[in-house]
């Protein structure tokens, strides 16, 4: 089956499955065709401002509130929220793993969570968790949704289906979905093995970017954002909600599918983005801007361009700056940088960054290329290339990240990471030419 989709980022959008079952001119008709109940999912408050203001209106067979009975707790230890501090004996340090494993267990997508790193405070409405996914299993009669935040996916093996209360969300690697606050779903697998990045953003919603004196195109073009149509299915069987909220997870049972939205419309809903239409500014004489001239999305503070999460991509790109080392430079960053790789080769490590594997610079700590990449780059002959088969990316906030057990005491951690720097020669001698050899 093929899922359909609307373009544009931020829309007020509007669809429906049935003839006729989205009412017209009014929200909450005294009887809504095909005998539906309407409801609004707000994802911001009433009194927003016009231009943060977001809501959906959806048309159901039943009402949220037969889709929750009672709660009970349930377990998914290795999903944590912020804060959690101290929960490990890890020092200090720069860090860089391998990829997750995959799970030998049947393994969910909720189940397959695993965090890395928490910052900020989930009851605070602040700050992120950015975790990966493992998954071997279909989500079948089991149904999610996150009250801690909206969670931007990123795939990076296998691709899934999300069949979200607001339609269905198709996602290769090379893509990225974003899944509101509240919003219910499920999580099928295409592929029989999946793993890909998560960030959870406890704070005010992604969007992008300003352009400033970029202008008017260019970097993510609101017209490439696609949100699903309208889907729904009418299941009489068992099946199950997990709620994850302030940081615990509560379940309850149903004698229904939740997934019975016949219409909706409105700006609160999810999304997907392809990466590869991405279109990259950068230095075209010498230099190169910060890395935050490849911002895909951001999620402001309040406090003016100091993101609570900027989604920065290293996207294929021509490289042509004369008289410049090309590679990022060496950097502390009062930000957080969490980095994944989807695919290819990461420019500043062209060794040991693999796709699937982690890296982590945290807040002041300092980082830049290795020892060999800043040896191929002083030394390189600054002809125009093509750096392609390549597509990292950066989950960046403000707040320092605070690494997990399980990130700190994960097989896979490079304890050896540090010595990627060990070889870089003290080059001052005193002269102008200083020693280049
Ligand atoms: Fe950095």
């Amino acid at each position: 089956m093929a899922f359909s989709y609307m373009p544009g980022f931020g829309n007020d959008f509007e669809t429906e499955t049935l003839p006729g079952s989205l009412p017209q001119g009014r929200n909450s008709p005294q009887r809504p065709a095909y005998g539906l109940y309407a409801e609004q999912l707000s994802g911001s408050p009433f009194t927003a401002p016009r231009g943060t203001n977001e809501r959906s209106w959806l048309y159901r067979i039943r009402p949220s509130v037969k889709h929750t009975g009672r709660f009970k707790p349930a377990d998914y230890p290795l999903w944590k929220s912020a804060p959690n501090v101290g929960d490990h004996e890890l020092a200090l340090g720069q860090y860089r793993w391998n990829p997750v494993p995959m799970p030998k267990e049947p393994t969910d997508f909720i189940a397959g969570m695993r965090s890395i790193t928490t910052a900020g405070d989930v009851l605070g409405q602040t700050g992120m968790a950015a975790h990966v996914y493992v998954a071997n299993r279909s989500m079948v009669d089991d149904h999610f949704f996150n009250a801690d935040g909206e969670l931007l996916i990123v795939p990076q093996v296998g691709a899934l289906r999300f069949v979200t209360e607001m339609g269905v969300i198709e996602l290769r690697p090379g893509e990225i979905a974003v899944l509101p606050r509240g919003l219910v779903f499920k999580v099928e697998l295409v592929d029989a093995e999946v793993r890909g990045y998560v960030c959870e953003n406890y704070g005010a919603k992604l969007t992008l970017p300003d352009r400033g004196p970029i202008g008017a195109n260019c970097l993510a073009n609101p017209r490439d954002f696609k949100t699903p149509c309208a889907w729904f299915e009418e299941k009489e069987t068992p099946c199950r909600l997990t709620v994850k909220w302030c940081g615990n997870f509560h379940v309850t049972e149903i004698g229904h599918s939740p997934l019975d939205v016949v219409a909706w419309h409105g700006n609160y809903a999810p999304y997907k983005y392809d990466l590869a239409t991405f279109s990259p500014v950068g230095a075209i004489l010498f230099d190169h801007p910060d890395p935050s001239i490849f911002t895909v999305l951001t999620a402001p503070s309040g406090e003016e361009g100091t993101a609570n999460i900027d989604f920065v991509i290293f996207p294929p790109r021509w490289l042509v700056a004369e008289d410049t080392f090309r590679p990022p430079w060496y950097h502390r960053n009062i930000m957080s940088e969490f980095m994944g790789l989807i695919h290819g080769q990461y420019d500043a490590k062209e060794e040991g960054f693999v796709p699937g594997g982690i890296s982590l610079h945290n807040l002041m700590l300092a980082h830049g290329p290795d020892s060999t990449g800043f040896e191929k780059a002083f030394r390189a002959d600054l002809k125009p290339v093509k750096l392609d088969n390549t597509m990292a990316f950066m989950f960046e906030t403000r707040f320092p990240q605070m690494l997990t057990r399980y990130g700190a005491e994960l097989e896979t951690r490079q304890d050896n990471y540090i010595d990627c720097w060990a070889d870089l020669k003290k080059r001052f001698n005193g002269t102008p030419e200083g020693d280049w050899s």
